[in-house]
């Protein structure tokens, strides 16, 4: 059964969310954002236009004034101003204006690009989020963060621009790939630890019904993860506080990320990111021994590593203080508190991150002993 949740900006109701398990009830949603009278442009990537993009097509047509579509080419490698570029283009060859609207089909990459362009094209245009994969209907399609890599550098630009809609069919999940669900899976395991220790346990005990995909589980799950999404973001959507919590495994995973040339899923360098930040934090004395090995042991059975081979840990470290989530020249770090319970500290330092990335560093060595 369909099931929705509101988030606020500014404190005012801004888009809701629906959770559901078929596109049916997409074009009623569009209708009630004025469909009738406006163009929809569908942005995607090539891989979801070929299981989606047809279908999409379909439902739109039937609601809006007229309906397009843009495919760009599938991988994060294409989330840059080139790919925007050539959506400027598109949509200007199509005689979009101001009132008209994009609907991003897709996961994290097709999400902010197609989130950037409606923040910059005519200085702005409305946007609805279809998000397809775990990681963009956990995470990325909630709070309005958009925007592209540059030069190798993760998220580099970018603007806050707020959904109208967040549609999310979780029946989608059922096809995608296991490296890419369970890649998804590190954002909401993430949410368990930063916020909410009681989501972190229904993860566990739900275990097996998460790895099945059963539909229930998905819907609660999802309910759940993007409830702790949606408080972080109302309450500060412009991370001036708050929401530098969700960055939680981020700093040394985005680290990891870049290093490894993308050829790591962007959850599973959250997870080895999520694992050396509760490594500083038992070292810390924040955490317990027992709670940091039960943190680090949690990701095995969804399928995410908890060591990395192939790596630099000083590379790591520097590029780890390269990461935009540097202020004042000291690296903003997220730390756990206790299991449910995250803090920003800004005292890390080069010797515990060293410590931290050695940790979950798969040498040599190691396969010798
Ligand atoms: N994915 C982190 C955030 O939305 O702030």
């Amino acid at each position: 059964m369909a099931e929705r949740m509101t988030v606020s900006y500014q404190r005012k109701p801004a888009y809701d969310i629906v959770f559901t398990t078929s596109f049916d009830e997409l074009p009623a949603e569009l209708e009630t954002l004025g469909a009738a009278n406006r163009k929809i442009c569908i942005v995607t990537d090539s891989k979801v236009d070929s299981i989606y993009g047809e279908e999409l097509l379909g439902l739109v047509q039937k609601c809006c004034k007229k309906a397009v579509k843009y495919a760009f080419p599938n991988g994060e490698e294409n989330k840059n101003l080139d790919t925007v570029k050539e959506i400027y283009k598109f949509l200007i060859e199509e005689g979009f204006d101001r009132k008209d609207m994009l609907l991003a089909l897709g996961g994290g990459v097709v999400g902010d690009t197609t989130g950037y362009v409606a923040a910059t094209y005519l200085r702005g245009i409305d946007f609805v989020q279809v998000p397809t994969t775990l990681l963009a209907q956990a995470d990325s399609s909630i709070g309005g963060k958009t925007g592209v890599d540059f030069d190798g550098y993760k998220n580099m630009v970018g603007a806050f621009k707020m959904p109208k809609l967040v549609y999310m069919n979780h029946s989608t999940l059922t096809t995608l790939d296991e490296r890419q669900y369970y890649s998804g899976f590190a954002e909401i395991m993430k949410h368990g630890l930063i916020k909410d220790a009681m989501l972190y346990e229904w993860l566990i005990e739900n275990m097996y019904e998460i790895c099945d995909r059963d539909a229930n589980t998905l819907q609660e799950m999802l309910m759940r993860s993007c409830n702790v999404k949606k408080l972080v973001v109302e309450k500060d959507p412009t991370e001036q506080g708050d929401r530098a919590l969700l960055n939680y495994g981020h700093t040394i995973g985005h680290a990891i990320e870049k290093a490894k040339n993308f050829e790591l899923f962007h959850g599973e360098c959250v997870a080895l990111g999520a694992v050396a930040a509760a490594y500083i934090s038992w070292k810390r004395e924040l955490l317990s021994m027992d709670e940091y090995y039960e943190i680090r042991d949690m990701f095995v059975p969804f399928n995410l590593p908890i060591t990395v081979e192939d790596i630099s840990p000083e590379e790591i470290l520097k590029l780890t203080k390269s990461d935009k989530k540097m202020e004042n020249g000291s690296v903003k770090f997220v730390l756990l508190k206790k299991i449910g319970k995250a803090v920003i500290d800004k005292t890390v330092t080069d010797d515990e991150i060293l410590a931290a990335i050695n940790e979950i560093y798969f040498s040599e060595e190691d396969a010798h002993a």
